[in-house]
């Protein structure tokens, strides 16, 4: 920064400076905030003695509207190969912009992954990190991208984060329940229950008012059945614990208590969209 001699130099000033406005020579009313010490003006400036020089923190140049960096060329080896059109960003992009908006240890979450640059970035750059991604590339880029940035693969951005690996992820493949039902089949037992994991086909035997028992065990093996219960009532659970008879139970907020073999479809209709059904 350099500031008129005459003008007393204040916190205040400097701060108002630092935020300030751009680079170079011109002379300001007041002062100027000067980012290029090299800039002709400003050598002059400095040179003339009229001005007290004060070094601003280069460090928190503004930023401009439009970013100039370069994209990844063809060859490069932080280039992945993708099938479809994901539109690979730079890793140095992902890296200014996580680096203006957290610190180590922030978790960064990209919800619509691609081809995953989000991720890797912050990773390398000692953030945690959340990604959600629901094409099939999940599997074919983003996961092994991610292996070999643990592994400590150089490109992008690692050499000058000197990033050289480690760390650790899980994922989780998620499923809607309509998704999970669709994937149920259903048969008749020789008990008459209708056992998750079978012949679907066998369901459309059923007739209209035919005493159904339902295995709700076996679609807890699958998902959280009290959870979904729950939203699907709108009660609050209240506690979850193992009865007398060694049943998996719920209690909800009325005090009702659902276990896993008691659960009455006539009782709680909703409930039916919890299992297939013949529409
Ligand atoms: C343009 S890419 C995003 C790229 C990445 N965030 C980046 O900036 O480089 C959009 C991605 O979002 C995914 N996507 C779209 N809708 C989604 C959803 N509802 N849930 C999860 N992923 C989704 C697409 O499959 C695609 O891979």
């Amino acid at each position: 920064m350099i500031f008129n001699k005459l003008k007393e130099i204040t916190d205040n000033l400097k701060e108002k400076y630092k935020k300030g406005y751009s680079l170079g020579g011109g002379f300001g009313k007041e002062g100027l905030v000067v980012y290029d010490k090299d800039n002709e003006k400003v050598k002059k400036m400095i040179d003339s003695g009229k001005y007290k020089v004060v070094y601003a923190d280069t460090s928190g140049k503004p930023m401009k509207d439009v970013w100039s960096i370069p994209f990844i060329n063809p060859v490069s080896i932080e280039r992945i190969e993708i099938e479809n059109n994901l539109t690979q960003k730079p890793e140095a992009l992902l890296e200014r912009i996580i680096k203006a908006s957290s610190n180590e240890n922030s978790i960064i979450f990209d919800y619509h992954l691609g081809s995953g640059t989000t991720i890797a970035t912050a990773h390398k750059l000692k953030r945690k990190w959340l990604g959600v991604e629901m094409g099939e590339h999940f599997y074919k880029v983003i996961i092994p991208r991610m292996k070999k940035v643990l592994n400590g693969f150089v490109c992008g951005i690692s050499k000058e984060v000197e990033f050289k690996g480690g760390g650790a992820f899980r994922y989780y493949e998620l499923e809607s329940y309509e998704e999970s039902l669709e994937n149920c089949e259903y048969k008749l037992d020789e008990n008459s229950l209708i056992d998750y994991g079978k012949s679907r086909k066998l369901i459309k035997a059923l007739k209209k008012g035919e005493n159904i028992c339902l295995d709700i065990n076996a679609y807890d093996k699958e998902f959280d059945i009290f959870l979904t219960i729950s939203n699907l009532l709108g009660l609050k659970i209240k506690n979850i614990f193992i009865d007398k008879n060694g049943i998996k139970s719920c209690k909800f907020e009325n005090d009702e208590i659902i276990n896993l073999e008691n659960i009455d479809l006539i009782q709680y209709p909703k409930l039916r969209n919890l299992i297939w059904w013949e529409k």
